[in-house]
């Protein structure tokens, strides 16, 4: 199958505004060979019609084609770079869902408030949107192996697109700190695991110099093309919403991939005439690995990694975020926000989430904390049209909701976090009377 976009011409460009240095779409680099900044995706070529694009998007879903099941290429003219889509591997990514929960809206002090279920999808977070294009243009390349250094979520989606397409996935993980249900899916996925005595920060300059010398793909969103697929998160929003564009898009920074990711997708969605106008981002991080929040809210000077970071929301603990320039854009265009939240704040949330009858991981619960903070601090109007985007599934950290629910959960600083909405289980005796007794 050929591309429907043969006319757009694809690019990897530069994103430093001094450089813009442009490489051609099958250059496998992942830094600006000229000057080291952050490349990114660019087309050109005729602008296609954005009510016919609308409508196409929309009659996707009734399509039986794999490509058009997909909740990624489904918007496939909106980041045109493969030329041929017969080296897509879809697991059926995306598709999911926009769930109203009115007990997150009072709790964030919001009138209404909807969730972007990312955890809904194959693998279990909004990663596999990004992977399966990562993955696609791996097979584009010949690569044979892939890998990326991960907090848990990147490598289970990874080693399932490596399955599935046929390639050898190689993980590298921080040693003890990624949740149980994360590493679990990367070995039955078959996935090579490595777990290294080292933080994200320091096993990514590490994986760099690996791919380098062997010849191996990187996927870790410094990727260009990871970050293709994340962009159809904003674009599936806006399809269920009927193109109407929300205030504000809240949701987790780590690495700060995936605001990149929303702030490109939704301004070339504006420039496409799909929308007229941008929502503000909020990114949300966890006090403990907060270097992007102290760098907004000290003026955007010099940007200063946070050497140990910590928090239990371990897809987040991340201090040295290779996207900080692309997320730093995206904040001023959209004129968006920064907020960071305390790791009981995190707990309440999320089991506030959880009430609602989907819950997530700890992470994605950041997005909660942050709403009410900033509608007390009146940043977000109370009656603001707000979606926040959880990022991760409930059962990819089962350990820190028995504990929270239990009254075990400490901050890693070692001091308790109240179980403010526990609910403990209860052993009962094997007795109907007594347990009758104690249900009336
Ligand atoms: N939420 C979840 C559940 C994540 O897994 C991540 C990142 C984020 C939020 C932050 O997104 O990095 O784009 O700002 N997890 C990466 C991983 C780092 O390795 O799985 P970001």
């Amino acid at each position: 199958m050929t591309s429907p976009a043969q006319s757009v011409s694809a690019e990897l460009v530069c994103f430093h505004p001094d450089c813009r240095a442009r490489y051609p779409i099958t250059a496998v680099l992942y830094n600006c060979a000229r000057c080291g900044s952050l490349l990114e995706a660019s087309y050109e070529g005729p602008a296609p019609d954005p009510a016919a694009l609308r409508r196409q998007f929309r009659e996707r879903r009734t399509s039986n084609a794999p490509l058009d099941q997909s909740g990624v290429w489904r918007y496939r003219e909106m980041f045109p770079f493969l030329g041929d889509y017969g080296h897509v591997v879809t697991l059926r990514e995306g598709n999911t869902p926009l769930l109203e929960a009115p007990e997150a809206a009072r709790y964030g002090g919001l009138r209404a408030l909807a969730f972007k279920h990312q955890g809904f999808n194959p693998t279990g977070s909004f990663k596999d949107n990004g992977m399966t294009c990562g993955v696609a243009q791996a097979r584009r390349l010949g690569m044979k192996r892939v890998a990326c250094v991960s907090t848990g979520n990147t490598s289970a989606s990874l080693a399932a697109y490596a399955a599935a397409a046929g390639l050898e996935a190689l993980i590298f993980l921080p040693h003890g700190n990624i949740s149980f249900g994360k590493l679990a899916q990367a070995l039955e996925y078959g996935a090579k695991t490595l777990q290294v005595e080292a933080n994200f920060d320091q096993i990514l300059a590490l994986v760099r110099v690996l791919a380098q010398r062997l010849g191996i793909y990187l996927l870790n969103s410094v990727n260009p093309f990871r970050i293709e697929g994340q962009k159809s998160i904003m674009f599936e929003l806006l399809d269920q919403r009927d193109w109407r564009v929300p205030d504000w898009v809240v949701l987790p920074g780590g690495n700060l991939g995936n605001v990149s990711a929303f702030g490109k997708g939704l301004r070339e969605a504006r420039a496409a005439g799909m929308i007229g106008r941008l929502p503000r981002l909020a990114v949300i991080q966890a006090e403990g690995s907060a270097p992007f929040y102290e760098f907004i809210r000290g003026g955007a000077g010099e940007f200063h990694p946070v050497a140990n970071p910590e928090t239990l929301a371990t897809a987040i603990r991340i201090g040295d975020p290779v996207s900080w320039p692309k997320a730093l854009h995206e904040i001023r265009e959209s004129n968006g926000t920064v907020e960071k939240v305390s790791e009981q704040e995190i707990a309440d949330a999320k089991a506030i989430i959880g009430r609602c009858g989907f819950g997530c991981e700890p992470a994605s619960a950041a997005t909660l904390a942050g709403i009410r903070k900033l509608t007390a601090a009146r940043v977000i109007e109370r009656g603001a049209d707000v979606v926040a985007v959880l990022t991760g599934n409930l059962l990819k950290d089962p350990d820190y909701i028995y504990k929270y629910h239990t009254g075990k959960l400490q901050a890693p600083s070692g001091s308790a976090i109240a179980s403010t909405f526990g609910n403990a289980p209860i052993v009962v005796p094997n007795d109907a009377d007594r347990i009758a007794e104690m249900l009336k």
